[in-house]
């Protein structure tokens, strides 16, 4: 075995995720936000974080400020370097949920095999694929940082929508048409979803 962790040993925790789970009083999971630039991902994790935390909930969101500026800084846009990226924060939130924590993802993740490794690695019903759906067409309209306009002029090259592909979810456990929904109805769905599968209470 060549690989650098070959003669790396795993210590296991005596305080489980289970453990920590029962003292948090709720399960751990992934909520993996998909969707286009501008479709609202950033903004639905962290308006539905407040209300879990208000909650009394552990979570924490993962989002590009917190993530391309320090554990992914050396990370493009390429295909290579989306999926390179989608790998270190997928493993990131497997630790996260190990921690007993919500993670809360929000990343383009555009390519539906680098989706499904992540969902590959944490127990079956730990990932939430959430699809926060908006058209190219909206979210090109409202282009809150500039990016389209630019992508469009050729400025941005591998741009998702324009030059890079989106490949949409095929089975996610959500739909949030974070589109043309209002904000408040989004959190609603997705709390509603966690309750009725009995992850919060
Ligand atoms: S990915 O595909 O999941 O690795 O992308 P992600 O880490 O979520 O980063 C997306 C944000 O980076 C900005 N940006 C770009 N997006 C798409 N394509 C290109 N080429 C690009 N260059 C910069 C953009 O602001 C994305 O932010 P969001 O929050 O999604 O609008």
């Amino acid at each position: 075995d060549k690989r650098k962790s070959s003669n790396v040993v795993w210590h296991e925790a005596t305080v489980t995720r289970t453990r920590r789970e029962a003292a948090n009083g709720h399960r751990s999971v992934i909520l993996w936000f998909t969707g286009l630039s501008g479709a609202g991902k950033s903004t639905l994790a962290h308006a539905l974080e407040e209300q879990l935390h208000c909650m009394g909930m552990r979570t924490f969101v993962f989002d590009g400020d917190n993530v391309r500026h320090g554990l992914c800084s050396d990370l493009g846009f390429s295909p290579a370097d989306r999926e390179e990226n989608i790998r270190r924060i997928g493993e990131m939130a497997k630790l996260f949920i190990q921690a007993g924590v919500i993670a809360l993802t929000a990343f383009i993740s555009p390519f539906r095999s680098d989706r499904d490794r992540v969902r590959a690695l944490v127990p079956e019903g730990d990932f939430i694929e959430v699809y926060c759906r908006a058209s190219l067409d909206d979210c090109e309209a409202r282009d809150v940082k500039g990016l389209y306009a630019k992508a469009r002029k050729g400025e941005i090259k591998d741009f998702t929508g324009i030059s890079s592909p989106y490949e949409e979810p095929d089975a996610p456990e959500l739909i949030v048409d974070t589109g043309s929904q209002p904000l408040d109805l989004c959190v609603e769905q997705v709390i509603r979803y966690l309750t009725d599968c009995g992850i919060i209470k």
